[in-house]
């Protein structure tokens, strides 16, 4: 299911860091079991809240693009790919071209993804791109797709942004991306940091520790062995899933044998919880410049409309 260069960066991420990388999860069948989880968002968790704020907010954030013939939705990050369904439905309702450009990890999710899409706009040109996002930037893509004329948008939803260690460096790659006439949508959650214990039944919910169980259970780490559990990291700020092992687990990545002590625990997930000001202060760092920002009127959700900070010389 690996490739021989992902088998080298789970190696090094267990070995160096005690930690199994969330994007592996999407993987062959974690793109079904992150699907279940998606459509259990949809009915009032975070999806819905995007979803709704997209909905109100689409006009607006589509006016930026008032001149364009054809808009390329670069999907950073598909999932299932329903979240950018709100933005498709103005654009036809404008009777705007528009092409969907999944971009993800896993080739499962970018099938799920069009499957979504070419279900409710029939004659919908998709074009899928299988990469990894924190690897380098992507800009032979986002150059090669204005070649007709057309214009991107690039989406990152779902508060994807929160799952990676280093968030700058993704930033930054999508970043290096874009053009000066591109724009970028970020959605992220926001967290009232007074009520932190209220977001952890979230992580012991049984879908979710059955998708992060995943890699382990494909290595042949038996789940008895094992113990899952999450915290909240007040250093970090980020909500933390763990694995520890009852007893010494060896097990087997490509041709390389592994061993983990028992006691020994390895990260499964983090997700950083923002609050306005944190997520202010990412996006600018990155030299990202803020157009348009709407807030849930709860204050629970943020979607972020931004381009690149252009530096005179
Ligand atoms: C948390 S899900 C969010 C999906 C969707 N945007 C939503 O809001 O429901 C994260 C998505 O990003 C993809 N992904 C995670 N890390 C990635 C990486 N480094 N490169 C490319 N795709 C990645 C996963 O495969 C998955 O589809």
């Amino acid at each position: 299911m690996f490739t021989k260069r992902q088998e080298a960066e789970l190696i090094t991420s267990i070995q160096g860091r005690g930690e199994i990388p969330l994007k592996f999860v999407y993987l062959g069948d974690g793109a079904k079991k992150w699907q279940a989880i998606a459509q259990k968002r949809s009915g009032g968790g975070i999806n819905s809240m995007e979803a709704q704020l997209l909905t109100k907010r689409a006009k607006d954030f589509l006016s930026v693009f008032a001149e364009a013939k054809k808009i390329n939705i670069i999907d950073i990050g598909c999932g299932d790919g329903t979240p950018v369904l709100p933005l498709l439905a103005e654009l036809e309702e404008q009777g705007v071209a528009f092409r969907y450009v999944p971009l993800d990890i896993s080739q499962e999710m970018l099938d799920i993804a069009e499957k979504t899409i070419v279900g409710k706009y029939k004659d919908c040109e998709v074009k899928k791109v299988l990469l990894d996002f924190e690897l380098g930037n992507f800009s032979d893509v986002t150059y090669d797709l204005k070649s007709d004329g057309s214009s991107n948008l690039l989406l990152f939803l779902g508060s994807t942004i929160g799952n990676f260690s280093d968030r700058n460096r993704v930033l930054t790659n999508i970043r290096d991306s874009m053009s000066s006439d591109d724009f970028l949508m970020v959605g992220v959650e926001m967290t009232n940091f007074a009520k932190v214990s209220k977001l952890l039944p979230h992580y012991t919910d049984k879908l979710i520790e059955d998708v992060l169980r995943k890699v382990p259970s494909d290595l042949g780490i038996k789940k008895p062995a094992t113990v899952y559990d999450v915290n909240w990291n007040d250093v970090e700020g980020q909500v933390e899933a763990w694995l520890s092992f009852k007893k010494d687990q060896e097990f087997v990545v490509g041709e390389n044998k592994m061993k983990l002590e028992a006691n020994e625990r390895i990260l499964l997930m983090r997700s950083v919880k923002f609050n306005e000001w944190t997520f202010t202060k990412l996006i600018s760092d990155v030299g990202l410049r803020t157009e348009l920002l709407t807030t849930s009127p709860d204050r629970t959700y943020v979607l972020s409309m931004v381009q690149p900070t252009r530096y005179s010389v």
